[in-house]
């Protein structure tokens, strides 16, 4: 069975095909490089951009692997969460080419493609308790099955990678900060700066962190006016010691935030003995280490994929579309994208499962 998968849902346009469950290509454009310039996502320019990409990828796709639109069984899309104008041009992509190719249409939940992305390298177990940490999302799942997913928990506010971009900002960081404040809080003291663990003092497997960006931003304030270095930073090499201890000292507050909650959903749900990590914010390096060692003092089993299917990709979204296609899974032609913020409808439709590899 090949399934296209389509992701566009943010900032990347990709397009990626999976073969009975294995990722066989994908093709990638990031629009981070121009969003830089505005210190952000700009949606507008976003859906342009994911226009002027999506046919020009799909052609270098399918040529390199010398498909053609006849040979696809399954076309999946993102159909959210995620900026709405974005969106669109990826869903009405996939319902042109499901409609021309007669190829089955899938609609994936970008956040449920996110924690099912490990499938496509190392055997996902379900039930399983899933932490999906991106750039709009921080949600805590009981994760029953590739479409069973009960949510425990979520941010009420920022999401662990807005936390990390934010804070990146005021610190002088290109966007998105993530990575290149992963790479400096390596060189940098943790215990130098005391930075809050926010919302952990209470009952709830909710988190917050806009308190924590305004930690940070009153740190920097605070600094003496001849504490300077180049901004925005692009590279580790120009970054003083002072700013790698906040990038360290920052990175461990959200790292340990997100641990605590973890630990206490295991500690409510006894019989989860895997946690899936996933989503942009799951490449990090301080994260991976210390949820490895959460879980191993906890006799369990951390999944988490490639630093590459961490990110927005299409491979996790053709691998989503293929297990719910599994099940007998699919949609038709009313479709719709939904943006950040509106639930999911449950439409999807089933027939019989597929006996497919
Ligand atoms: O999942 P993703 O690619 O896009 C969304 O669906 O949001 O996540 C992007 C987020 C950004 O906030 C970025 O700063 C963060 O993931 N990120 C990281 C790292 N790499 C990407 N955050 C911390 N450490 C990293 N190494
Ligand atoms: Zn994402």
């Amino acid at each position: 069975m090949l399934c296209l998968g389509i992701e566009s849902s943010c900032d990347e346009t990709a397009l990626a095909l999976v073969k009975d469950g294995r990722l066989l290509d994908a093709v990638l454009a990031s629009q981070a490089d121009m969003h830089a310039l505005f210190g952000g996502v700009v949606p507008e320019l976003a859906s342009r951009e994911h226009y002027r990409y999506m046919g020009p990828l799909y052609d270098t796709l399918m040529a390199r692997n010398g498909c053609t639109a006849a040979d696809l069984d399954v076309v999946a899309v993102s159909r959210g969460p995620g900026l709405l104008g974005s969106l669109l041009v990826g869903v009405a992509f996939a319902k042109g080419l499901a409609l021309a190719s007669g190829a089955r249409l899938v609609g994936v939940n970008h956040l449920h493609a996110h924690l099912l992305a490990a499938g496509l390298e190392q055997e996902l177990v379900f039930p399983a308790l899933g932490l999906l940490v991106s750039g709009g999302h921080t949600h805590l799942y009981r994760m029953e099955g590739p479409d069973a997913f009960v949510t425990l928990g979520r941010t009420l506010d920022d999401a662990a990678g807005e936390a990390f971009d934010k804070a990146g900002k005021l610190m002088g960081l290109a966007y998105p900060a993530g990575r290149l404040m992963d790479e400096l809080a390596a060189g940098g003291n943790a215990a130098a700066i005391a930075f809050p663990r926010p919302y952990v003092h209470n009952e709830t497997l909710d988190f917050s962190f806009s308190g924590l960006k305004t930690a940070a931003a009153a740190f920097l304030d605070g600094l003496p006016a001849d504490c300077r270095w180049p901004r925005p930073l692009r590279s580790a090499e120009e970054a003083p010691p002072i700013l790698r201890d906040c990038c360290a000292a920052y990175t461990q507050a959200i790292v340990e935030t997100l641990l605590i909650k973890t630990g206490r959903a295991l500690d409510r749900h006894p019989d989860l003995k895997t946690l899936v990590l996933a989503g942009g914010v799951a490449a990090n390096s301080h994260l991976r280490r210390q949820a490895e060692e959460l879980m191993r003092r906890r006799g369990g089993r951390l999944v988490v994929p490639s630093p590459r299917l961490c990110t927005d990709n299409a491979g996790m979204v053709a691998y989503a579309g293929w297990l719910l296609t599994r099940a007998g899974g699919r949609h038709d032609l009313t479709l719709e994208a939904v943006p950040r913020g509106r639930p999911l409808p449950d439409d999807l439709l089933h027939d019989p499962p597929r006996q497919t590899a």
